[in-house]
């Protein structure tokens, strides 16, 4: 059969394991591409995206986490929701980098000719117009060149990303640097790009250097000839090329690095629902409860008391037990968890399976985003400051804690499965 003309893929990079270190203790229990923000794991939510794009017909997921019960569960579900879009897991056999996966992969990338490929870091949270990033690939980036979408930050936070340099009038990257030390630029790489198979050759070019140079130290297991970077070894060539091109979005990002910013992207997907699936957003029953303020998800198999209040910003998940009184407000509840009757869950994270004993309080400091960014809002990862000391932060019920009633946990982490007998303030629960 003829390939059709025009088609796009998308590449996910979802890392693995090793990776996800600032979302602990959330990634103990869930590979951190599938935790749930906004009622859906955070890579559906590209996938989502994707799909509802002419072009695309396949979203490869690369990464280097083992096959699991729960890529595999995720795969089989999201194919059943989006089947108009071949939908699969390439396993890196070890961390490969950015872009050794998509060069290890690269006969499956140019299956079928595809014109051109997304590529997305997992975990980045954006509402991007991905159709006029399209328009904009083809037209503006000829011959092989690359498009990055970059956004616009204050100068200060822009040094903890990539910093891109453009040409204004002819949107040409003229500079890149992956987190300099000096400020650059304010504009900064939101971690989603357009490759055009091309690529692949060039990825082969750094391969075949990498092999040549791994002669020199072959115990080096950082010089392994697969392991290549997608910022250092894609996007800072083809700049001094002349072959990268900035594609800038005024939509909110973010990335998902750490929990507190997991409640940020929560806000700004549930709030993206109004526009693309506001059925997906609980609704005020006439003289019925809970009431609900603002945008909140609650997942058909939980049960919320009529007297509960919600929101704004909540995802209520799978089988969770709200009681009578219960106030929850900026928060995620992670599937099977019980919040008994009155109850306060602010700014916080709760578990699976977890159980908050009556009349207790699971508080957090919500993170305000920097308000002199332009576009993006970005939430800090860091839990110290630079004394050590932890930094005030939503509090985090990992699996299976359970809190005592008439208690308070505020701005806390707490590891699996601890009883919390006694209230408990700045701290980390081990
Ligand atoms: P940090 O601030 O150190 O987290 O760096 P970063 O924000 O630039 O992220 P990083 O470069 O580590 O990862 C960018 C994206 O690539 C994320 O979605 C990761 O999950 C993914 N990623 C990182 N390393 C690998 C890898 O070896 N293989 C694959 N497939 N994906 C990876």
């Amino acid at each position: 059969m003829k390939p059709p003309a025009n088609m796009w893929k998308a590449v996910i990079l979802i890392g693995g394991p090793e990776k996800g270190t600032r979302f602990r203790p959330l990634s103990f229990d869930v590979p951190k591409p599938l935790f749930p923000v906004a009622g859906l794991p955070m890579i559906q939510h590209h996938i989502e995206a994707c799909s509802k794009i002419d072009q695309i017909k396949e979203i490869l997921l690369i990464g280097f986490y083992p096959k699991s019960e729960e890529i595999e569960k995720f795969i089989q579900s999201a194919r059943k929701q989006y089947n108009n879009i071949i939908i699969r897991y390439l396993p890196e056999h070890t961390a490969l980098g950015t872009a050794g996966g998509l060069y290890h992969y690269r006969d499956q990338i140019e299956a079928g000719s595809p014109t051109a490929f997304f590529v997305f870091n997992a975990d980045v949270c954006c509402n991007l117009a991905l159709k006029d990033i399209v328009e904009f690939h083809q037209e503006t980036c000829a011959d092989g060149a690359i498009t990055i979408v970059t956004t616009e930050a204050p100068h200060q936070e822009s040094m903890s990303y990539g910093c891109v340099v453009e040409n204004a009038e002819t949107h040409e990257a003229t500079h890149y640097v992956e987190k300099p030390e000096t400020f650059v630029s304010s504009l900064i790489n939101c971690g989603v790009y357009v490759f055009k198979p091309e690529v692949l050759n060039h990825l082969g070019n750094i391969f075949r250097k990498h092999q040549n140079e791994r002669f020199i130290d072959m115990y080096d297991e950082d010089a392994a000839a697969e392991k290549i970077s997608l910022e250092k070894e894609i996007l800072v060539p083809y700049v001094s090329s002349g072959k990268m091109f900035v594609y800038k979005t005024t939509k909110p990002w973010s990335q998902i690095k750490s929990a507190a910013s997991a409640i940020f992207a929560n806000k700004l997907y549930l709030s993206n629902y109004h526009k693309t699936n506001s059925h997906r957003l609980a609704r005020n029953a006439p003289n019925a409860g809970p009431l609900i303020s603002g945008d909140v998800f609650i997942h058909e198999t939980a049960t919320v008391h009529s007297s509960a209040v919600l929101g704004p910003n909540v995802t209520i998940g799978e089988d969770v037990k709200i009681g009578p009184g219960v106030r929850v407000c900026n928060s995620i509840i992670l599937p099977g968890a019980v919040i008994e009757n009155h109850s306060c869950v602010l700014n916080a994270i709760i578990g699976w399976q977890s159980y908050v004993g009556e009349w207790s309080r699971v508080e957090g400091t919500a993170h305000q985003p920097n308000p002199n960014a332009p576009y993006a809002k970005m939430i800090s990862g860091a839990l110290f400051d630079d004394e050590g000391k932890l930094i005030p932060s939503i509090t985090v019920l990992g699996r299976k804690v359970t809190v005592a009633p008439e208690i308070v946990v505020r701005n806390s982490i707490v590891l699996p499965n601890k009883n919390i007998l006694k209230s408990s303030k700045n701290q980390i629960i081990l």
